[in-house]
């Protein structure tokens, strides 16, 4: 590909912050590296601990296990998500309930959250797509009155925010992913960030084997023993000494993404005006983070037509989420709450475009292909 969809991009730094990890010979987790990526979670998002983890599908699965979830029970979150957020609950026994998107920001609608909850209700799951705040102020007061605990799956939303408030400071917990196709990359890596105190102890046990280690090495129990389910999810050392360089850099790298974004938004007004196409839409409430840029076109024939002549131009683009509804696990496991219109037809005419930190000039050919083909 000429243009590819996505190149991770480097800061520079991060093979002279591996080998510092490296000469320190500290490799396994926890080490200094992780201690600063944690801190610096914790003040740029406010939230009252984060754990990196090694992905943000074992964040989820962390999050999965806090919510002491038994067979049967349920878990409210949209169809329209990547398969992680539904797995991971389904591997403590389950039942993803479905809602539909909105048909402005493509995130979950939450006006159709009250008519999905029943008596096995435990939790809500919301997914910020693109980076971009759903309605939080309504969904944390629906999750307050049912007792039911919110989790933010803020994978593609860091550096965000919603009403001025950090992506992933606002539910009881909140996932992150530094999967190279994020803002902030490690390859791939996330965090657990957890609000309500009453999760973080039992966090901490979850992240290291089910064992109360962590209150061991800060000397608070003279032994370390087995007290809890749990797994393995922390990322080694050299995991985090590469993040911690594209942290520091994290300011600069959505800058640079928020002008690249713009300058899309702008080359497709006309397009738009013409109703060829559908553009996204920010409320004013949001202060997004560049994550993805993204057009609608008149349907799914439209949105492949698009694809493959793009990549005749040697110009990469992708559409996803396929909704997990229909697909053949969601099938099996979970269930829809209403008919879920916008998630179907949303998905099948959404096109995602190059949107990487070093794109540079080569923008303007991704703009005039879409132009020539949409227009
Ligand atoms: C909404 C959402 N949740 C979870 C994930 C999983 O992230 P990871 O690849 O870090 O496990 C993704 C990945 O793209 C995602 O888009």
């Amino acid at each position: 590909m000429k243009i590819p969809f996505n190149k991770p991009y480097m800061t520079g730094k991060e093979l002279w912050y591996v080998s510092q990890a490296h000469a320190n010979g500290h490799l396994a987790g926890d080490g200094e590296f992780t201690k600063r990526c944690n801190s610096w979670l914790e003040e740029k998002i406010g939230c009252k601990k984060a754990l990196l983890t090694h992905s943000c599908t074992a964040a989820l699965e962390m999050t999965a296990i806090l919510c002491d979830l038994e067979p049967g029970d349920e878990v409210i979150m949209p169809s329209y998500t990547f398969v992680s957020t539904a797995n991971a609950f389904v591997l403590q026994g389950a039942v993803p309930v479905f809602v539909d998107i909105r048909p402005d920001t493509l995130n979950i609608d939450e006006t159709q959250i009250e008519q999905a909850i029943t008596s096995k209700t435990k939790a809500i799951v919301v997914v910020h797509y693109a980076g971009v705040g759903c309605e939080m102020d309504t969904i944390v007061e629906i999750a307050q009155r049912h007792q039911l605990i919110l989790i933010e799956d803020a994978a593609q939303g860091i550096c965000a925010t919603y009403k001025d408030r950090p992506l992933g400071s606002i539910g009881d917990l909140a996932t992150v992913s530094f999967h190279e196709t994020k803002n902030i990359i490690s390859g791939e890596g996330g965090a657990l960030l957890v609000n309500s105190e009453r999760f973080v102890e039992r966090a901490e046990i979850i992240r290291e084997k089910g064992t109360n280690r962590s209150k061991f090495l800060r000397g608070q129990v003279d032994k370390y023993t087995w007290v809890e389910k749990g797994s393995s999810y922390l990322p080694s050392e050299l995991v985090a000494a590469f993040l911690w360089a594209q942290m520091e850099e994290a300011d600069d790298i959505t800058k640079r993404r928020l002008a690249i974004w713009n300058s899309y938004h702008q080359s497709f007004a006309t397009l738009e005006k013409q109703e060829k196409l559908r553009r996204p839409v920010i409320p004013d409430e949001c202060g997004h983070n560049a994550h993805m840029y993204y057009l609608l076109l008149a349907n799914s024939e439209a949105r492949d037509e698009c694809i493959a002549y793009l990549k005749d131009q040697g110009i990469g683009s992708v559409f996803h989420y396929v909704p997990l509804h229909n697909s053949p696990m969601g099938r099996r496991c979970s269930r829809a709450s209403g008919e879920l219109n916008n998630t179907t037809q949303l998905s099948s005419r959404l096109l995602r475009l190059p949107l990487w930190v070093e794109l540079g000039a080569l923008q303007t050919d991704v703009t005039k292909h879409i132009i020539l083909a949409a227009g």
